[in-house]
């Protein structure tokens, strides 16, 4: 019976372990769980979501204070299109963040950084190209563009010098998603290193409508294997959303994927940037505790906990700190509902918006609990702790049980002895 570890990944001359830890923004995927996977021989991904507001908590720097205070003046203003980011601040914090995650890299795995292109931040091609060229300069291996269609990001970066050795990959949910981004890359010549292919059970946004349920992972890689195959293209395929067991994970591998990308078992880390207690309501969660509604401002659908605080919130949207998901107009789709919501209730002190989320504030403070579909099958990876809590699992042993498992089985970690005296 095969194991994940009789298979490898081979990305240009490297051959690496055939698994992916998923970007998870904003700093859920955090370095430390990134090079964990990358020591083991796999692929880490960090994130660069909100990548600022990462640098301040992480390294102490003032980005987001310094922004807050320079707009301060226009927080009552429904008008947001006076906030810009500085680019020399998100080049600065973004070469931070990559580079202090290469200096750390030990053994013969990567670190790729996941970029959304929802990430707007006032001016999408000026703040992208930043994004894309400060994280090549610090040295990044691979870079994944997710969260849209990328049709122009590529190009962005076409004359960096390290355009051709950096390995690129993008994120798809179908076919037809993909052939637009191959159309495009044909023109610069730069094919993508990999192709993530996620499905309708992935944490975050989805690549799909409401009509998510309708949709399978396996019959996707089925169509994108058999296009590659007509076309003659050879790129590794790598699957991603409701992988949990390693036997999940060979019978892609068996069926001609490169490797698997996986996230959800790792928010159970000791790694994993959510606060314990958070981690705690992960491990909790029933099949019933999760949705997929359409309360991001991004307009795609997103999976997460119904009891994530981020549900209802109606907090004054926080643009002049944040305002990652403003657009070229400084339009955002929270601002919109927030004002809704306050013209209808003037008078209120709390108001609850229950269309769309401060998707900014809640995932910098990890109110938005965005999380795979079978979370609820997280409490069966681990003890539970005599005071009803669950044990944080190691990175390394999660990582671990993809790698060597059968039958499905899952590895509980060994338990955690009290300290005594
Ligand atoms: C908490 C959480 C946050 C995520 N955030 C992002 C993100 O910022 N960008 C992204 O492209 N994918 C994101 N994802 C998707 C993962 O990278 C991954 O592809 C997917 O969740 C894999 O499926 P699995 O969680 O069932 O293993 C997130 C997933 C989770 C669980």
């Amino acid at each position: 019976m095969k194991r994940v570890d009789d298979f490898r990944l081979t990305l240009g001359s490297r051959k690496l372990v055939p698994i992916v830890t998923g970007g998870m923004g904003v700093d859920i995927s955090t370095a430390e769980l990134a090079l964990v996977s990358a020591r083991l021989g796999g692929i880490g991904h960090i994130s660069d979501a909100m990548v600022p507001t990462v640098s301040d908590r992480r390294f102490k720097t003032r980005f987001m204070s310094e922004k807050q205070k320079k707009y301060k003046y226009n927080v009552f203003n429904t008008d947001k299109s006076v906030v810009q980011f500085d680019l020399e601040q998100v080049a600065e914090a973004t070469k931070l963040h990559v580079g202090k995650t290469m200096e750390a890299k030990r053994g013969d795995g990567l670190i790729f950084v996941n970029c959304m292109e929802k990430l707007t931040m006032g001016s999408p091609r000026d703040t992208l190209r930043v994004r894309l060229a400060a994280a090549m300069d610090a040295g990044i291996d691979g870079i994944t563009l997710s969260a849209g269609l990328h049709l122009g990001s590529l190009a962005l970066v076409a004359d960096h010098p390290r355009f051709r050795d950096v390995k690129f990959g993008i994120i798809v949910s179908s076919l037809r998603a993909l052939l637009l981004f191959l159309r495009k890359t044909a023109r610069l010549e730069r094919m993508p290193d990999y192709i993530i292919v996620e499905g309708p059970l992935a944490g975050g946004h989805l690549g799909f409508g409401m009509d998510w349920a309708q949709y399978d992972l396996k019959t996707i890689v089925g169509e994108i294997h058999r296009h590659m195959k007509q076309e003659g293209l050879d790129i590794p395929v790598i699957p991603a959303g409701g992988i949990f067991t390693g036997s999940d994970a060979v019978e892609y591998l068996e069926a001609g994927a490169a490797a698997v990308q996986v996230a959800t078992r790792f928010t159970g880390t000791v790694e994993c940037g959510l606060p314990d207690k958070v981690k705690q309501e992960y491990f909790k969660a029933a099949e019933q505790d999760i949705e997929v509604n359409l309360i991001s401002p991004t307009g795609y659908p997103m999976r997460m906990l119904k009891r994530s605080p981020a549900i209802g919130s109606g907090i004054r949207p926080n643009c002049e700190a944040y305002g990652y998901l403003l657009d070229a107009h400084g339009k955002c789709a929270y601002i919109e509902a927030f004002n809704r919501a306050l013209e209808l209730h003037p008078d209120e002190k709390t108001l609850s918006v229950p269309d769309k989320t401060c998707l900014c504030t809640a995932m910098r403070n990890f109110d938005c609990w965005t999380c795979g579909h079978n979370v609820y099958r997280l409490k069966d990876t681990t003890h539970r702790l005599p005071d009803g809590s669950y044990q944080l699992l190691a990175a390394e042993h999660v990582f671990k049980d993809y790698l060597y498992s059968t039958d499905h089985r899952i590895a509980l970690p060994p338990v955690q002895v009290a300290s005594i005296g």
